[in-house]
This record gives structure tokens, sequence and C-alpha cells, in this order.
């Protein structure tokens, strides 16, 4: 199955309607394409469907209470609401849709459609004649006004026995339409070659020169990339990530591999991404044969490999160039001499040498330098992170 919601992190509220039965469907077919599901239910929903059904069907706890201590220690309602890349409301009742309307804050899931940075969907689910009542309909115009998505509702038999629009949509077309809500579309037509990963430089046919990127940073840049509809290449090192799906991946190895593989893809590119972590040296002799322990020390030499980016840069029909400045000290200022160094239309400057961002770290933190702006993005998760980097470079172009 096409894994769209690859590393989407989707917080799903149920309200209370009969709806909520299907809502341990909706959970399966969103983890199906790859979606990590939270479950918060209301008080209301609890009535319709255990949280045990959703428990095991989403393979998370569900959250229910805003004051609950032992939820809180795990993962606060804030946390919660910034783990978040959706919260999804299905079904969504009149009265959750009332309250969401205005700004109340006395449940879990009000209070969590409050405090998220996400992008917030519900899918309404009521009897035909509330849902046509004029209080009804403008809460719902007031939740376009705000940005909410609202999908459905669908039109026929009903529960209570009237036949007319409420019903909640079917799980495969909620899922659908979800998937439809992260697939931008802000690179449609757009071609992207992105680098990610190491590379290694041998020493002889067991050791080698690296260093500790993951491809995590690389790999969401292609994911992001490509569902804002790129056609994208990546060209990675040895890494061991799953091969994002509609991406054209070439494996290489040193950085020799990594620039032949880049030239050779070029062409016809609108952007490139060098997010890789290449080696600048690679040893001048690489050894036959292991290299035995016969003196106390042993001297390497190394000779430069090319620098990609530059190379990229100084192509005559040259794409919009990002580069990637990994820092220990002096963030800024050096990103700013490799933009300028290396002619670069951009360049995320990003903090390294710590353990929660940077290399090998799920979540990452950046400034990014262009000719006449900056922009800071405060830690977050790399998928994110890279969703935001897409807008900033679909904004540029
Ligand atoms: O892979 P992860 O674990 O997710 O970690 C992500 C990351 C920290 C590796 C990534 O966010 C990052 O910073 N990548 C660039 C790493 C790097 O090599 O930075 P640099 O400052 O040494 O190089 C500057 C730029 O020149 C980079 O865009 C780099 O890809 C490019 N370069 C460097 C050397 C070289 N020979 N050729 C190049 O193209």
């Amino acid at each position: 199955m096409e894994q769209r919601l690859l590393n989407k992190q989707i917080l799903l509220g149920v309200t209370g309607g009969i709806a909520a039965y299907k809502s341990a469907d909706l959970v399966r077919r969103l983890r199906e394409v790859g979606a990590e599901v939270r479950v918060v239910m209301t008080e209301k929903a609890k009535e319709f469907i255990t949280p045990l059904t959703m428990q095991a069907v989403s393979g998370n706890p569900v959250h229910d209470d805003l004051f609950d201590v032992h939820a809180e220690a795990a993962m606060g309602h804030i946390e919660l609401a910034r783990w978040a890349d959706m919260v999804l409301v299905a079904p969504a009742t009149a009265d959750f849709i009332a309250r969401l309307v205005g700004g109340e804050a006395n449940d879990l899931l009000t209070t969590l459609c409050l405090a998220t940075p996400a992008v917030i969907v519900v899918a309404p689910a009521m009897n035909q004649g509330m849902w046509k009542n004029t209080l009804t309909q403008d809460n719902v115009q007031a939740l376009h006004q705000k940005k909410v998505h609202v999908f459905g509702p669908a039109e026929g038999n009903q529960a209570c026995g009237d036949v007319g629009p409420g019903r909640m949509l079917e799980p495969t077309e909620l899922v659908t339409r979800v998937c439809d809500v992260f697939a931008t579309g802000r690179l449609a037509g757009r071609r992207v070659l992105i680098t990610a990963g190491p590379t290694r430089e041998m020493m002889d046919p067991v050791r080698y020169i690296s260093n500790a990127s993951s491809g995590k940073m690389g790999y969401a840049l292609a994911v992001a990339a490509q569902e804002a509809g790129a056609v994208v290449t990546l060209v990675s090192g040895p890494v061991h990530l799953a091969k994002p799906s509609h991406v054209k991946t070439i494996d290489v190895v040193s950085a020799e591999d990594m620039f032949a593989a880049v030239m050779h893809e070029i062409e016809n590119c609108d952007i490139f991404l060098s997010v890789a972590a290449v080696a600048d040296y690679r040893c001048k002799k690489v050894a036959t044969q292991k290299i035995k322990k016969e003196s106390e020390t042993l001297l390497v030499e190394l000779e430069r490999n090319p620098d990609i980016v530059a190379e990229v840069a100084k192509l005559k029909k040259k794409p919009y160039v990002i580069g990637f400045a990994a820092e220990t000290e002096n963030l800024l200022v050096n990103a700013k001499t490799k933009m300028q160094q290396k002619k670069l239309d951009m360049v995320v400057a990003n903090q390294v040498g710590q353990a929660d961002v940077g290399f090998d770290s799920d979540d990452n933190a950046a400034t990014v330098l262009w000719d006449v702006g900056q922009k800071e993005f405060a830690r977050m998760s790399k998928q994110k992170l890279a969703r935001e980097l897409v807008e900033l470079i679909a904004s540029k172009l």
C-alpha cells in the first residue's frame, strides 16, 4: 500500500456521536498509509466506542482527561498539541463544532485544538436537521474563515431514520482527503535533486573515514519535496533508512561517486539541495589489502574531494542551489561565509555537535540565510522542518 502519510503524526479526536464506531476503522486505515496516530476521546465519545478499542487499533494510549497527572507526566497536553502534524476530529458533533468556534477549552480535545500549531480538520456527523440549522451553518462558515478544513458530511440514511446531509464521510474517503492536505503542490512540476547521508572514504578494503550523518534530514526533504509535487531524485550515501516512495534514489559510497551521480542527474533540475555530509578529503592511496598493525603510528595522506555544491553552483545553467552549513561554532558567520564562497542561493545553518539536533537526531533547528533575508526555525522534527523549508524554498522561486 502506498505510504502517503509516512512520518505524519495525526491526533484523532473522537467526539460523542454514533459515527464514532467508524473511528476505529479510520485509525486502521490511517496507519495503513504510514501515519502514526494518537487518539483523544471526549467523555461522550466513550459512550459509543471504548478507549480500549482505540488503544488497540492505534497502538498508543488513549488521551481523555485534561487533568490526568499520569498522562501529563508521559506526554503533556501541550506536548501532544505540538506533536501533531494534523488534528483530525472525526466524528465532530454539532456541540464540538460550536465549542471549537467559541474558542472554548473546557476539555482535553478543545484545549488541544486551541494550543496546536497544526492544521485542524473536522468531519461533521450529526442529524440532518442539526446540520441544516443556521446556527450550525454559521459555525461551519466560521471554521472556514479560521482555515479549519471541513470534510463532509455525506448525504444518505441516518442512524436516527432520517435521510439527508449529516453522515460522517467514510474512512477511506477521509484518508484520501487527509493525504491531499499534505500534498501541497507548491513544487508541482519542479525537478529537485537532493544529496543525503554521509560519504565513506576508503583507507583499505574494510576501513573508511566517514561521519555520523544518518540521512534523516535529506530523506525528510525528499519526502516533503515529493509531497509538494516535485519530481525528486535522491543521491544517498550509506544510510539505514527505507527508500522514500516515488523518489528515484541512487546509492553511492564516496564523495567522488556522489559527485559523479549529481553531475549525471543535474541537467534540467530546478532545485539542488546539498544536505549530504560530504567528506572534504579522501585517502590519496587506498591500500588494496587490509592495513597491518606494524608500526606505532600510521600516517594517512589525504587529498581534497570535489566540492559538489560549489561545482553545481558554477554550472552555466544552474538550478536554485541550497547548501547546508554544519557548524560547531560561530554558526551564522561561518554559514554566511560558506554561502558567499560556494555561491549558494540559500544556506541552511544548523548547529552540530549536540545530542538533540543536527547529526543523527530526530529533531533539528536551523537559521536559513539568503541574499536579502534570514529566517529562524526553532527545534522541531526533521520531517516538520523539511516541510517548512520546502515552503520557504517554493516562496523564493
Ligand atoms: O543526516 P542527518 O543525521 O539527518 O544530519 C543532518 C546534517 C547535520 C548532516 C545536515 O543537516 C547538514 O548540516 N548537512 C551538511 C553537512 C556538511 O557537510 O556541512 P559543511 O558545512 O561541511 O558543508 C557545507 C555544504 O557543502 C553542504 O551543503 C555540503 O553538502 C556541501 N559539500 C561539502 C563538502 C563537499 N566536498 N561537497 C559538498 O557539496
